[in-house]
């Protein structure tokens, strides 16, 4: 083997092992982080949320959508409460199983299926829309990321993607029982705080980079830098103080 080869191996090896960590990472977050989302689908966000959505989705039709990391299946839950053909995927099993046992509390019909969202198995130009929330600040290969999700788009569809700015950031264990980050033993924030270090998105400051790569990718994109005063409107719920930005690009 050259030294090329073996450099590439060796980072595809280490890339495997990211997503081997990051995976158990939020398998042993599902319990609590689904309580915290069910306590959003209750409140006063989930409106806003739709009211959102939907006036950025295409209007009166029955949508096939993609929800990326859709973790304990909040947006899949909304927008098939809108009368939208849902799939949610996610890497995390325990993530899939809170977000199934979610749906059937809402009696809500989303499709929910175990896949990585760097590698997507399903055909090109497939959906009308691909949404995303806080899922790719933690992902070690972005980019492939926003490449496989362009390629599942039909012509002329549009992906959201709403996350924060979080590389510069330390996450830290909160007493605070509304925050996301309550009831984290700190061995896992630490190694939480340790995986953002090694991936490469949390050196590129965002949403620009975001924006460029998208565009490089012969996307047209819009981006908000923050809407978090229009969904985060739960007084009772307290979210991080990042600006929450949504990067809308139409294939
Ligand atoms: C912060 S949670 C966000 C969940 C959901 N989108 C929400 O807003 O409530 C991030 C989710 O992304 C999932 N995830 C992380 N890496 C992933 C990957 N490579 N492929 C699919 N899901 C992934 C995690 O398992 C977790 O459920």
């Amino acid at each position: 083997m050259d030294s090329n080869t073996i450099q590439q191996s060796a980072a595809y090896e280490k890339e495997k092992q990211l997503n081997r960590q990051i995976e158990a990472y939020w398998d042993e977050r599902s319990t609590d982080f689904s309580k915290l989302r069910q306590k959003e689908l209750k409140g006063p966000c989930a409106p806003a949320w739709q009211a959102y959505l939907k006036k950025k989705l295409p209007a009166e039709r029955e949508l096939k959508i993609l929800d990326i990391g859709t973790g304990a299946g909040f947006f899949a839950i909304l927008l098939s409460k809108l009368g939208h053909k849902v799939t949610g995927i996610d890497m995390s099993a325990d993530m899939l199983h809170q977000a199934k046992q979610n749906a059937l509390v809402m009696d809500c019909r989303a499709d929910f299926r175990k896949m990585d969202a760097q590698e997507l198995a399903f055909p090109d130009n497939h959906f009308d829309a691909v949404l995303s929330r806080n899922l790719t600040w933690t992902l070690p290969d972005a980019m492939e990321a926003y490449r496989q999700w362009r390629r599942v788009l039909k012509a002329g569809g549009l992906l959201l993607n709403f996350d924060s700015d979080y590389g510069l950031t330390a996450f830290s264990r909160k007493e605070d029982q509304a925050d996301v980050h309550a009831n984290i033993r700190q061995e896992l924030v630490t190694e939480c705080n340790a995986i953002k270090e090694e991936l490469r998105i949390s050196t590129h400051r965002r949403p620009q980079w975001d924006r460029e790569f998208l565009c490089s990718l012969g996307m047209e994109v819009e981006v908000e830098e923050d809407i978090a005063p229009q969904v985060r409107v739960d007084k009772e719920m307290h979210f991080d103080t990042l600006p929450l930005f949504c990067i809308c690009a139409r294939k």
